[in-house]
């Protein structure tokens, strides 16, 4: 117990609280257990509210302050806020004109050394200018039109990564104003828009869901209620400063960074110091390389010369610095029209409605179709035929419609209803469509009989995780339904190298690879089997399960609900579905056939799962690339131990296994404090499970 005074322990405590938040949101590396934390925290409420004369602006539980303002108070910036020119070409190009163009107004020779630059990335969010006097943050303002911004102070207060006094404030200067960026992560970004969903769902009125993490952020920083406003995640990176006053800066501004670093506020670890034209080149691509599985939107790369002295020589044009520029990469996302909308059958009849578009360069490709999901995506989003759409690709995740410009909707465009659409029925096969209770998806009722769905069976049956069948990909598996000649799985197995040559553009050689393919694919396991059948709601795991449980496919084809039931992970819905499935007579047909073709596994007398499961219960996240396991190794191993591989990190993951490049999930894991792996870690705890 403490005897301090109770103004010396709210010091200490505040101390405490402020050094601990750091670790926690800056650093990402806490030192004490949250539960802990709390408990300071608490200590420190209790005494403030005791003694209201120990509150100070600056204390941890000063967060959220304030009340629901009606309009934002401008705010004349000390130092004018600039914007920075934009390079528009993409190309590495981009970056030597810059070079270039700096040492041509420096007056530099070829001859003299490469120049010293500051590279860093250009972040997707919000302008901001904090500023702290003597240590303590007393306002922060957007940027407005850079000469004046708005007081947005109270939003920003909640923020956790920004600190409310720098971490030498004693020391601190009498003027510090911090630039940076306020940003939301794509993650959150994503958990956010989940939640917008579920209240507008359940009847909320002025909510909506956000287009962009970048929009998101703007709504936040510009929210009335603070309360609200610190319920959004907000994040922040500091990039510069504005006014100065009693801080003597140091010489290059990649020292200025890393003093705000050390002054408490999170920065962007991904910044770099180079060299010239080739190192800002290398860098450009570098960081292109990674950013789709950066956690956070980027639309490019800024350099800026480090010098401040040269800085100064280069001075501005009109509002813009010479001595820096913004360095684009394509643009992820981009308008465009929606001419019409299509519908796909997808393997198991789902019907996905597919946004036919006017032709769009976006995220380094040519996109003239995007998905748009689902009827309800349809809805929410209010989507209609020849709206002005915005849509996203980035990386290899399909494109999507993330929304529209509801302002440059032409006059009656009509609403788009799926099942009026189709007129209830399939568009491949003409079977009618269903909606099950509760499920958003419209399917096709008409199984392997509808063509759309055969293809998709078939290529789900071929896949790597299933028969592995080499040589079978999406193109020759369309020919092969379309010619008539494959109706059934069965007849995959007995294509020859004659018939298979007939088909148009079928080289011989394609032809013997695919028939060696189909042979080597015949000798396989009892899981993968009976993945590959594609039964509904029979993933790799459950099949897994199925076959150490019972050993033999008669055992499983013969069980009973109650039977399937027993086996671990498989629940009422599964288990209804594998008995429907083996209750019809045509797909015991097929499994017959398949048979008789010479597919065979080993198979055991079913005593359940005799093997040790070591890792029973425990669910592991694979990112990035490991030394010597591929990912599907890695996967069998853990699954061989009885555990679970997921593929998003949650509070519930208990070990993230990473590797080379590993992205946001490695991230989220260490801000979750998860227990992260390399590939040797994971070799000695299979062994020592074992
Ligand atoms: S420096 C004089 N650095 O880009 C230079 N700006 O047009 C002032 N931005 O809205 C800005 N990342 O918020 C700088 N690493 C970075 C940045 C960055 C994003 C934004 C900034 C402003 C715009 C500049």
């Amino acid at each position: 117990m403490t005897t301090a005074s109770p103004a010396a322990r709210a010091a200490e405590l505040r101390d405490l609280l402020h050094h601990h938040a750091h670790r926690y949101y800056v650093l990402d590396d806490p030192e004490i257990p949250d539960a802990e934390y709390d408990k300071l925290f608490q200590e420190l409420q209790a005494l403030e509210a005791g003694h209201p004369d120990l509150l100070t602006p600056d204390s941890p539980t000063q967060r959220v302050i304030g009340k629901v303002l009606d309009g934002f108070v401008p705010v004349r910036h000390a130092v004018p806020m600039l914007s920075i020119r934009t390079e528009t070409d993409t190309e590495a190009s981009g970056a030597v004109a810059f070079d270039a163009r700096v040492r041509r107004e420096l007056g530099l020779a070829d001859t003299e050394p490469p120049i010293e630059y500051a590279a860093e990335l250009k972040f997707d969010g919000l302008a901001i200018n904090l500023r702290y006097e003597n240590g303590v943050l007393v306002q922060a303002a957007t940027r407005g039109n850079g000469e004046t911004g708005e007081d947005v102070t109270q939003n920003i207060r909640t923020i956790q990564q920004i600190p409310l006094r720098l971490r030498n404030h004693r020391e601190a200067p009498q003027v510090l104003e911090v630039r940076g960026e306020v940003y939301i992560r794509r993650d959150d970004f994503d958990a956010l828009n989940e939640r917008q969903r579920e209240l507008i769902a359940q009847g909320a009125k002025n909510e909506k869901t956000f287009v962009n993490p970048r929009n998101a952020a703007a709504g936040a920083v510009r929210q009335h209620d603070p309360a609200m406003a610190a319920k959004r995640p907000l994040k922040f990176f500091a990039y510069g400063v504005g006014e100065v006053r009693g801080w003597e800066l140091p010489a290059r501004h990649s020292d200025v960074v890393d003093a705000l670093h050390a002054a408490g506020l999170p920065v962007d670890p991904q910044r770099a110091v180079v060299l010239g034209a080739d190192g800002l080149v290398a860098f450009h691509r570098k960081v292109g390389e990674k950013r789709d599985a950066l956690p956070f939107d980027i639309d490019g790369v800024v350099y800026k010369v480090n010098e401040r002295a040269l800085q100064q020589r280069l001075g501005y044009v009109s509002r813009e610095p010479r001595w820096a520029v913004a360095h684009k990469y394509p643009a992820q996302e981009q308008m465009t029209t929606l001419l019409d909308i299509d519908v796909q059958v997808g393997r198991t009849g789902k019907l996905t409605p597919v946004a036919k578009l006017k032709p769009v360069f976006v995220g380094g490709t040519t996109v003239s179709n995007a998905t748009l999901h689902n009827q309800d995506e349809i809805e929410r989003k209010d989507v209609r035929l020849g709206d002005t759409v915005i849509v996203r690709r980035a990386g290899d995740v399909i494109p999507e419609v993330v929304g529209v410009v509801a302002d440059r909707r032409p006059a009656d465009a009509p609403r788009f209803d799926l099942h009026a659409r189709l007129k209830g029925k399939c568009p491949v096969c003409g079977s009618e469509i269903v909606r099950e209770e509760g499920e958003v998806d419209w399917r096709c009722s008409g199984g392997l009989f509808c063509a759309a769905q055969r293809k998709q069976a078939i290529l789900h049956f071929a896949g790597r995780r299933a028969m592995d069948i080499e040589g079978l990909g999406d193109r020759l598996v369309d020919q092969l339904v379309d010619s008539g000649l494959i109706r059934t799985l069965p007849e995959l197995y007995k294509l020859g190298v004659a018939k298979l040559s007939a088909l148009e553009r079928m080289a011989d050689k394609s032809a013997r690879n695919l028939v060696d393919g189909l042979e080597k694919s015949k000798q396989t396991t009892l899981t993968r089997f009976l993945f590959a059948l594609g039964i509904r709601h029979v993933g790799e795991s459950t099949a897994r399960d199925l076959a150490k449980h019972f050993g033999a496919l008669d055992r499983i084809m013969n069980a009973s609900v109650e039977q399937l039931l027993e086996v671990s992970d498989v629940g009422p819905i599964v288990a209804q579905s594998i008995h429907t499935f083996f209750a019809q007579s045509h797909n015991r047909e097929v499994v017959e056939q398949l048979r008789a073709c010479g597919i065979a596994w080993e198979e055991h007398d079913g005593h359940g799962d005799l093997s040790p499961k070591p890792l029973a219960g425990k669910t592991f996240v694979l990112t990035g690339t490991l030394p010597t396991l591929t990912r599907d190794e890695a996967k069998d191993l853990i699954e061989a131990a009885g555990g679970k591989v997921a593929g998003s990190v949650s509070k519930k993951t208990h070990y993230v296994v990473a590797g080379a490049e590993a992205g946001s999930k490695l991230d989220k894991a260490q801000e979750l404090g998860l227990p992260i792996l390399d590939e040797a870690g994971l070799q000695s705890l299979l062994k020592e499970a074992r």
